[in-house]
């Protein structure tokens, strides 16, 4: 058994990261997010409820989990006041178990115009949660820190100098007013500050010397990666295991004995724009989005769907190390009389088997497909690896094969309880005991 478990997005976000982690969280000691902020959207489903979770590790549900906000995250603090409150709202007590990276940088209002004006030109489809500009002003260099906010005067000079920089691109090179008062932002922020500052704390330093069990919950996915993605059609965070150094502030050594998994849905979903090779765009698409319930977490917005993607998955495999793959979302393909498998990609006439990094080549990439009977029965709620169809169970052992990484869960719906495990030997690595 290993202590430290990493749950990361195998494909374009929205696997089923966060149904995953509430299963698995509430046998550990400690739940870390560390990279991207609000523009994630991580669902959990309890007895027909549904809490979605941006900011807070999923693992806040589960009253005997820590949770650490670490430093590589960007937060929204009034978006975080407002998932605190609804936490609270839920009779969840989060008071001594959740901690907060002194080095989180700030998301504030600026970074949203700014996004929304980017949008306008050249356009990514993001979640406008402000997450590129608040990377850019990190790496940039004018970045504010939540450490910064224990000198309201640094505070305020930041946040001025900020707003004079941010208003004179938006009026000189957009040609769009923006009306912003400085004292505003700083009392604002000032005042939730004094209601979390008990939370703040060198998170590094924590969790190195942490001494239970640790999971890290990844958000987006590897596709999203501003390095392993399909650039620029990313976020600006590393939302593969690329980001568990710089995210958490902890050596390379620390995770040489983590186990890393992946979660892909049994199919593929994109939300914002960008190359996606196996995109059905019309009946079995749109098929995919009812039967999938797929519209945005954060967003709202209709997913596109399409087959799964086993030439990105297998590049997921390689850029990650992945030790399983958990599969969400099988019951999805409950209906279909034929399920599809991309193992290769064909451009003018050649069999591309790894995915590309040139975007003009993977927008002309064509899926060759692998086709599997469909089950056409119900998956929902197996709990046994022996109730799957035969079907189901030949597409899952045949994803496995070729991604040469075993499949340790299967999730057949929304809800807490719908998953079944795979490989028990894998699941005692997997679980503290
Ligand atoms: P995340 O961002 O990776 O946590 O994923 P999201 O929460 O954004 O999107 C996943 C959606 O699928 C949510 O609505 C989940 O409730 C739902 N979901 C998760 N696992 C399953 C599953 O196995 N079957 C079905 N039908 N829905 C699922
Ligand atoms: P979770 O953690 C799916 C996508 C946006 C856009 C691109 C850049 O719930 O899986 P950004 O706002 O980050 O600058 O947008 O990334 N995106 C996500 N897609 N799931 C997410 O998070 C995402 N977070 C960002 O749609 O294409
Ligand atoms: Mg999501």
């Amino acid at each position: 058994m290993r202590k430290k478990l990493v749950i990361l997005g195998a494909q374009w976000g929205d696997e089923g990261k966060g149904k995953v982690v509430d299963v698995l969280s509430e046998s550990f000691d400690l739940n870390v997010r560390y990279q991207g902020g609000a523009n994630a959207g991580h669902t959990v489903v309890v007895e027909g409820h549904k809490t979605i979770l941006h900011h807070l590790p999923t693992g806040i549900l589960h009253k005997n989990t820590s949770c650490v906000i670490a430093q590589g995250m960007v937060v929204d603090l009034k978006g975080l006041k407002e998932e605190l409150s609804k936490i609270k709202s839920l009779g969840i007590d989060y008071e001594g178990r959740l901690y907060l990276s002194d080095k989180v940088h700030l998301v504030l209002p600026y970074h949203k115009h700014l996004d929304a004006l980017f949008e306008k030109k050249g356009k990514i489809g993001t979640t406008l949660r402000g997450i590129g500009p608040a990377y850019m002003f990190k790496y940039g260099r004018r970045g504010i820190r939540l450490a910064d906010l224990q000198d309201q005067d640094r505070f305020e000079e930041l946040v001025r100098q900020n707003v004079e920089f941010v208003k004179d691109i938006s009026e000189k090179v957009f040609g769009e007013k923006f009306e912003t008062t400085v004292d505003q932002i700083v009392q604002e922020y000032m005042s939730i500050y004094d209601r979390i500052k008990d939370f703040v704390t060198d998170t590094a330093q924590l969790i190195a010397n942490f001494k239970g069990s640790i999971l890290f919950e990844g958000a987006q996915g590897t596709m999203l990666d501003v390095d392993a993605g399909t650039y620029p059609y990313v976020t600006s965070s590393n939302s593969s295991a690329l980001g568990l150094c710089n995210g958490t502030g902890l050596p390379p050594k620390f995770f040489a004995d983590a186990y890393t998994v992946g979660v892909t849905k049994a199919y593929a979903t994109r939300v914002g724009d960008g190359p996606f090779p196996t995109e059905l765009k019309g009946k079995e698409g749109d098929l995919l989005r009812d039967l999938g319930g797929e519209y945005g977490s954060t967003t709202g917005r209709p997913r596109r769907c399409g087959w799964i993607d086993l030439v990105a998955l297998k590049h997921a495999v390689e850029t990650n190390g992945f030790d399983a793959i958990i599969i969400t979302k099988l019951d999805v393909l409950d209906s279909f009389d034929k399920v599809k498998v991309c193992v290769a990609y064909e451009v003018e006439g050649e069999r591309v088997e790894r995915f590309p990094s040139s975007l003009s080549t993977l927008e002309r990439c064509k899926p060759i497909y692998e086709e599997f009977e469909g089950w056409k029965t119900s998956t929902r709620g197996i709990s046994s690896e022996e109730d799957l169809p035969s079907q189901a169970r030949a597409f899952i052992s045949f994803i496995e094969d070729f991604l040469g990484v075993p499949v340790v869960m299967v999730s057949t719906g929304p809800s807490r309880e719908e998953f079944l495990w795979l490989k028990n030997r894998i699941r005692t690595e997997l679980i503290p005991s």
